[in-house]
């Protein structure tokens, strides 16, 4: 009898926000054998990422839109159950770029890495030490080339890239660092970490002046998770030679490409010679191993806290996305699917 796993795929191209009819539970069979290179992992956790919604329509992205019927993104924590890879074997577990399945069947090429340690929970290898937490060191450390004295500003501060980035900038020195994040309970949160002030984003009538009283002497590095507005909004606000680090486009994701909202405050890279940079954390890839050393390191002597919203169940995949564009729920969105191994 074949054998299958139960997936969540793409049942209809998103418009805007997306709703349970987006998505679709459905069971698909896997190979009776593998073929060479590949691996069959069975899924530990796996994760809800605001950067999924990209692909969920079509439009430009730095990965192609995902088609109905193909599995939806995320990131998994998974045990090796099967291997046609010499680099893998049954009972191992793994961090790997897989989606909301049961099963991942890795095909032998793209995002994979040994866990190599169990110092702290396994979910953190797709959360503070897998793709939100790399975004954040290296967003900081090499496109921002982070240095002590920064006033560092910090969008989206509650989510795991944005607290992550808020507290490698204070352990590199920062002089201030300002969260913007909605909700007491993310403030009290972000301040508990260490960030120097919250400003609540939907509780003010004036972001500008809100985000000028937070650091009145500006801000050296703008961590952008959410977009353009925002971004707009604290160019004014920028010191000579500041850096912006263009993350992700949170409040713009679910908006048509040609609908979000524009930069006008572009003549400020004039006047304080400033940076905009973007990036795709993968093409640090290589940097890993060393960067998940010191920022364990960093978590196992208290310096980062970890905040995370776990969910049982893969079916309530579609939910605990959902949620990240107008939940209260923060930290990252970890689902558990399956047991951990003893
Ligand atoms: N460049 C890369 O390689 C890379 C890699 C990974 C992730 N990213 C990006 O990094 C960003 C943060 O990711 P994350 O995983 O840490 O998720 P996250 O920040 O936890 O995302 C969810 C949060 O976004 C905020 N949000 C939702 N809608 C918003 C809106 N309309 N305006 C402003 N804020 C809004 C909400 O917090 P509030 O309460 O603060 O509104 C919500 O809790 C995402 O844009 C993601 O795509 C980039």
């Amino acid at each position: 009898m074949a054998r299958s796993t139960r997936r969540i795929v793409l049942a209809a191209p998103a418009r805007g926000l997306p709703t349970a009819e987006t998505f679709r539970l459905e069971s698909a069979d896997l190979p009776d054998t593998l073929a060479p290179g590949q691996v069959l992992t069975r899924t530990i956790y796996c994760s809800a990422d605001p950067g999924t919604r990209a692909r969920l329509s079509d439009g430009p992205s730095y990965a192609p839109p995902l088609r109905a019927g193909d599995t939806i993104d995320g990131f998994c924590v998974g045990e090796v159950i099967e291997s046609a890879n010499e680099k893998f074997a049954p009972g191992e577990v793994v961090a790997l770029g897989g989606g909301w399945a049961e099963h991942v069947l890795f095909p032998g090429r793209g995002y994979i890495q040994k866990i190599p340690h169990r110092r702290v929970p396994l979910s953190y290898w797709i959360g503070v030490l897998g793709v939100p937490g790399m975004t954040a060191w290296f967003g900081l450390k090499r496109v921002a080339a982070i240095k002590p004295g920064d006033r560092v500003l910090v969008t989206s501060a509650a989510g795991p890239v944005g607290a992550t980035a808020g507290q490698i900038a204070k352990a590199s020195g920062a002089t201030r660092v300002v969260g913007v994040a909605s909700g007491a309970d993310k403030a009290a949160w972000l301040r508990e970490a260490g960030f120097d002030d919250v400003v609540d984003y939907k509780a003010v009538s004036d972001l500008g002046a809100a985000l000028r009283a937070a650091s009145p002497d500006g801000h050296d590095i703008l961590f952008d998770n959410v977009g353009n507005a925002m971004i707009d909004a604290v160019l004014p606000l920028m010191r000579m030679g500041g850096r912006v680090v263009v993350s992700g486009q949170t409040a713009d994701y679910n908006t048509p490409y040609d609908q979000a909202p524009a930069l006008h405050n572009t003549r400020y890279f004039i006047a304080s010679r400033l940076r905009m940079e973007g990036l795709v954390v993968f093409d640090d890839l290589r940097a890993f191993p060393a960067a998940q050393e010191e920022l364990c390191g960093m978590i196992e002597a208290g310096a980062v806290k970890v905040r995370e919203h776990k969910y049982q169940g893969l079916k309530v995949a579609p939910g605990a996305f959902i949620d990240l564009f107008q939940g209260s729920a923060f930290g990252r969105r970890i689902i558990q699917v399956g047991e951990e191994p003893r």
